[in-house]
């Protein structure tokens, strides 16, 4: 684990607007800076960056919150990476600490196995461009330039078979773990590099470390696999990696659309001819978890593939994977004789592009035309569509699967009742395989969806939210106002007093909610709201970053867009639903107290409001007295209201 003070110094000297000017344009706009949005293809800046307040705000994806996030959302680091990331750009030494819950010889076995990786990655590097090797004339051959070379870490192993051994003893490493990277065979007291003769691809991980290799030989050989992988290891899992994931990431973001293809040669490939939002699977059928990595940055997907019975047979089995997982999906297949890497070689960008947008079928459309012959023959006719209805019943949107229904009808004439009857009978049977996991997916709402509900205006979330933004800018600052007191004097009478009392921001709301029981009625407010009383409390400095980080993902989406902004806004929207309140700054302590008070007359209405709902059968008059006296707190307050106002 990183220390505490290190990540503590990393807040101390990250400046968002310089984290970010590395990967977006900046230009000074008021207090703030604009930019082009990183995550969109967005023509008008709305990309905000907040030097005072360290957070920025993408308006066209909603995105936003601190320096760290940026670096989760835009570079898909996770939180160690990212602190990491900014140690190493502001020169901050790492402390490590270690964790006892861990084991920690695993952990020491993960962090070899990647300090070998990356040295190999090196190693094989030099070879490709320092020996006279004939590996990169191979690579040039096969149309490949220096730049595309460079930038996905193509290399070369030696022939002799032992020269990556030697130097890499040369440099320290111990055998065992030379032996579990996979990179040096160890075979009855014999040593031989694993790769030798091979140009290499190294296979990177999300964040760009380096988790294994590719090698392929140079000539055409019988004898031997044209292509061998690192084999399984702590941190080489063929069934969770996809071939450029790295060098693809942004591009598929971008576009909100992954190519996936088959071979090392097909991404390579297509980035050298400009299409640069491509994975590929490397050989084997894709996998869940491979399903899950592309869903990180995108739900569209279209297979491409060379048009034989094997790739066919792959790719549909894959269809219905990525139909359970929620992800939309395109199969494109090559003309005979073709591959991604030939078509894209032969015929460049526009063409490529125009054909996989020309040729790309939904799975019904694919599935009824590779299947054209056996839709001849009654018996395998109805074959057909059942695997049709199957991956219809895969698809968790019921609009989309009615949309397909009927396409289905349509092509084959067939009645959408009758198809609708089949689906429900597939249905059935997913239903049963896959209780668990629907519940899961029905309790994880979108943030979007989360929001929308909550976005269903009324005065109570306005001013929840309100009072969050007061906490948020001015919580530690200290107001005066009057209060009264009851106390009772020596003759046990309660008597009332008015005395000017001053107080910090966030000890007033404070005590105003505990005095008064009130939870906030939305739980995102509730969670914002207790972490910040425990932060103020603490008497830790309080930094908006800092807060913002020790929030999970969502609610710190809320308070980012709470703090970014600006009060003009706030005002505007405020009168529009006419809930009157006092300029910001002007006088902060009536902000808080009316605020307050008309949080109170809200509570009380949607009180009274409930009572006459519910208890509908409830005695009349028990009803009646409650809602009175209701009615009567809500006058006091209403006349102390106009008295502040
Ligand atoms: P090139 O012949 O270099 O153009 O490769 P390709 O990308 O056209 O390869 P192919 O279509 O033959 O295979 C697709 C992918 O399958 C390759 O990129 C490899 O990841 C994998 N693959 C191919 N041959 C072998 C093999 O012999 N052994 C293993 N383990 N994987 C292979
Ligand atoms: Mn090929």
């Amino acid at each position: 684990m990183i220390s505490k003070e290190t990540i503590d110094k990393v807040f101390e000297f990250a400046r968002v607007e310089e984290v970010i000017a590395d990967f977006v344009v900046l230009k000074k706009s008021g207090a703030n800076y604009k930019g082009l949005s990183p995550f969109t293809n967005e023509k008008t800046p709305s990309f905000v960056v907040s030097p005072a307040k360290q957070i920025w705000k993408d308006f066209s994806s909603g995105k936003g919150g601190n320096v760290i996030a940026f670096l989760m959302e835009h570079e898909h680091f996770n939180y160690p990476e990212s602190i990491k990331y900014i140690a190493n750009k502001y020169n901050i030494e790492i402390e490590e600490t270690t964790n006892f819950s861990q084991n920690i010889d695993k952990k020491n076995e993960i962090e070899s196995l990647y300090i070998i990786n990356k040295f190999a990655l090196s190693s094989f590097k030099e070879n490709l461009n320092n020996e006279a090797s004939s590996a990169l004339e191979y690579l040039t051959k096969r149309g490949l330039s220096n730049e595309v070379i460079n930038e996905f870490d193509l290399g070369f192993c030696l022939s002799n078979g032992t020269s990556f051994y030697k130097e890499s003893k040369a440099n320290g490493f111990k055998d065992s773990y030379l032996e579990k990277s996979g990179l040096i065979i160890f075979n009855e007291g014999k040593v031989i590099d694993r790769f030798r003769e091979r140009v290499i691809f190294p296979i990177k991980s999300l964040s760009g470390r380096v988790l294994g290799f590719g090698g392929r030989i140079m000539k055409s050989s019988q004898k031997i696999a044209k292509y061998i992988n690192s084999p399984e290891s702590e941190v080489y899992n063929k069934s969770k990696v996809l071939y450029g994931i790295y060098e693809s990431r942004q591009s598929i973001v971008k576009d909100d659309l992954c190519l996936l293809v088959e071979g090392y040669m097909d991404v390579l490939q297509f980035h050298q001819n400009g299409i640069k939002n491509v994975l590929a699977s490397s050989g084997t059928s894709l996998t869940e978890d491979q399903i899950t990595l592309v869903s990180r940055l995108t739900s569209n997907i279209v297979l491409l593939f060379d048009g034989d019975k094997a790739g066919v047979d792959a790719s549909l089995r894959s269809t219905d994977m990525i139909l359970e997982k929620g992800l939309n999906v395109k199969i494109c297949s090559f003309p005979e004789g073709e591959d991604p890497d030939s078509f894209v070689k032969n015929n460049k960008k526009e063409k490529t592009l125009d054909f996989i947008s020309q040729n790309s079928k939904d799975f019904i459309e694919f599935k009824l035309s590779f299947y054209d012959e056996e839709l001849n023959d009654e018996d395998k006719k109805v074959e057909v569509i059942r695997s049709v209805i199957k991956s219809i019943s895969k698809i968790q949107d019921r609009l989309k699967q009615e949309i397909y229904i009927k396409k289905c009808s349509q092509i084959l004439d067939i009645d959408e009742a009758t198809l609708f009857n089949s689906l429900n009978i597939e249905e059935k049977n997913n239903y049963r395989l896959n209780k668990n996991r629907k519940k899961i997916q029905k309790s994880s709402l979108s943030v979007i969806q989360k929001e929308k509900k909550i976005k269903k205006h009324n005065h109570i979330f306005e001013l929840e939210k309100q009072i969050i933004t007061i906490l948020l800018k001015y919580g530690e600052k200290e107001i005066a106002y009057e209060d009264t007191i009851a106390s009772e004097d020596d003759n046990g009478e309660i008597k009332e007093e008015s005395k000017n009392i001053k107080s910090k921001v966030f000890e007033k709301i404070f005590l105003d909610l505990q005095q008064d029981e009130i939870e906030f009625a939305h739980p995102p407010f509730q969670k914002i709201y207790k972490k910040l009383i425990e932060i103020y409390n603490s008497q830790n400095e309080f930094s908006y970053d800092k807060f913002i980080n020790e929030l999970d993902s969502d609610l710190s989406k809320i308070a980012t867009d709470i703090l970014i902004f600006d009060d003009k806004h706030s005002l505007h929207d405020w009168e529009k639903r006419n809930i009157y309140v006092k300029k910001i700054g002007s006088d902060l302590s009536q902000l808080v107290i009316e605020t307050l008070f008309n949080l109170r007359r809200y509570l009380i209405d949607a009180r009274i409001k409930k009572l006459q709902e519910i208890n509908k059968d409830k005695n009349k008059d028990e009803l009646l007295q409650e809602v009175m006296s209701y009615s009567r707190l809500k006058k006091v307050i209403s006349s102390k209201l106009n008295r502040v106002v």
